[in-house]
């Protein structure tokens, strides 16, 4: 049995800012000179090398990547007795921002390969649980009466959905695409960035995301100047100019320190997901190794893909016994995310049964986050496999 070795964390942040902590400094300190905290000229310029990054014509500073997907839904138009259809296996607030503007979330399950939305099983969706409306050109769900106003694609854990065929069916039924790219800051999908191929993207800059600032902050991209002007008056009351409302909107900037960072960070995204990408080879490489590739299941990267793994993730139906196993090896992971949304207390009025979703549910069930982050070391992720090939043997 292997011992205690070393300490394995889930995120070492102390590890990345020991990298780059002159340049944050400095950037956070010319905040503090300038006393301009508030859509200064840090926001103003990393929504322009936002944009340029992703390559998409207008990016939007926003509050949290939660504020990022409530500004794009209400920009859509969705309101109550609006439906919106998104996958149940996914962080909280992608459904909760739904719910948050009177709107019903309308769950699909997942492929269970890539965690992300099946589009077979939203064609079928689609084709059986809803009807077109020729007149109105609505959708509507059979069951609940609501009018489906928008898809949310979630690219989860950095890999991008299947983003061609969700778009093709989302043409069909004439419904807007809403990519939650908080996970995916980067990620491609044939040459395309994730956030810039459907209606609006979505990305968060919580601190342990790819792109992490030093507290909450999100972003908003869009190649549709109409919805990006939209959302851009939403973020800030609705106003323009300043003290006229156009529209009730929200406060939901973006801080002038938050973006200072991120431009700092920004400039190394590439090399850190460059990292992630070397490490996940390396886990993948030790576990077939090891002998385990029959013990558990590595994360493949789909075709047509490039990860940025946010995430590395195993499956195991012992996933529990293994998490305990490896804690007490100071080896830190995670389970993202334990109860598939449909299943979710607050969710019960939604009438789901806990067997709609099974993929969803064996998902909540079965993965485990193993430590990916760039500065990761190949005997951490060595010690981490031995240990989990001692748990298997
Ligand atoms: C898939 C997904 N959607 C939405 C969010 C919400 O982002 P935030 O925490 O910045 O509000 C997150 C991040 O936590 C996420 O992972």
């Amino acid at each position: 049995m292997t011992g205690v070795l070393m300490e394995v964390p889930l995120l070492d942040l102390k590890a990345q800012y020991a990298t780059i902590r002159e340049q944050v400094r400095a950037a956070v300190d010319d905040v503090f000179e300038s006393q301009r905290f508030i859509l200064g000229p840090h926001v103003a310029a990393l929504e322009e090398e936002f944009a340029r990054f992703c390559g998409a014509p207008f990016a939007i500073g926003v509050a949290s990547g939660t504020d990022a997907l409530l500004l794009s839904l209400k920009a859509l138009g969705v309101g109550p007795g609006d439906a919106v259809v998104t996958v149940p296996y996914t962080f909280f607030a992608t459904a909760g921002t739904i719910v948050n503007l009177g709107a019903r979330p309308l769950f699909v399950d997942i492929e269970p390969a890539g965690f992300n939305l099946d589009p077979e099983q939203l064609r079928k969706f689609m084709d059986q649980d809803c009807a077109f409306d020729m007149r109105a050109r609505k959708l509507i769900h059979r069951a609940s009466g609501a009018r489906i106003k928008a898809i949310v694609a979630v690219h989860l854990y950095g890999q991008c959905a299947a983003m061609d065929e969700i778009l093709a069916l989302a043409e069909r039924n004439q419904l807007p695409v809403v990519e939650d790219a908080c996970q995916a800051v980067g990620a491609k999908h044939h040459e395309r960035k994730a956030g810039t191929m459907g209606d609006l993207g979505c990305f968060s800059f919580f601190p342990s995301k790819n792109l992490g600032g030093v507290g909450d902050g999100g972003m908003i991209v869009s190649c549709n100047e109409q919805l990006a002007q939209h959302v851009r008056l939403l973020r800030n009351h609705g106003a323009h100019p300043k003290y006229y409302h156009k529209m009730v909107g929200f406060n939901s900037r973006l801080d002038e320190i938050q973006a200072a960072v991120l431009r700092v960070k920004l400039a190394h995204l590439e090399t850190w997901s460059q990292a992630r990408r070397c490490n996940a080879a390396d886990y993948d490489d030790l576990f077939q190794k090891a002998g385990l590739s029959g013990r558990i299941q590595t994360p493949p990267v789909l075709a047509g893909n490039q990860h940025i793994f946010h995430q590395y993730i195993i499956r195991t139906p012992k996933r529990d016994e293994l998490r305990a196993v490896l804690q007490a090896r100071s080896i830190g992971t995670e389970i993202y995310y334990p109860v598939s949304l449909h299943e979710q207390e607050c969710f019960r009025s939604l009438g789901y049964r806990a067997t709609d979703f099974p993929r969803s549910s064996e998902a909540a069930a079965q993965t485990l986050a193993l430590p990916i982050y760039p500065e990761l070391t190949h005997e951490q992720r060595a010690y981490a496999v031995r240990c989990i090939a001692d748990f298997f043997s």
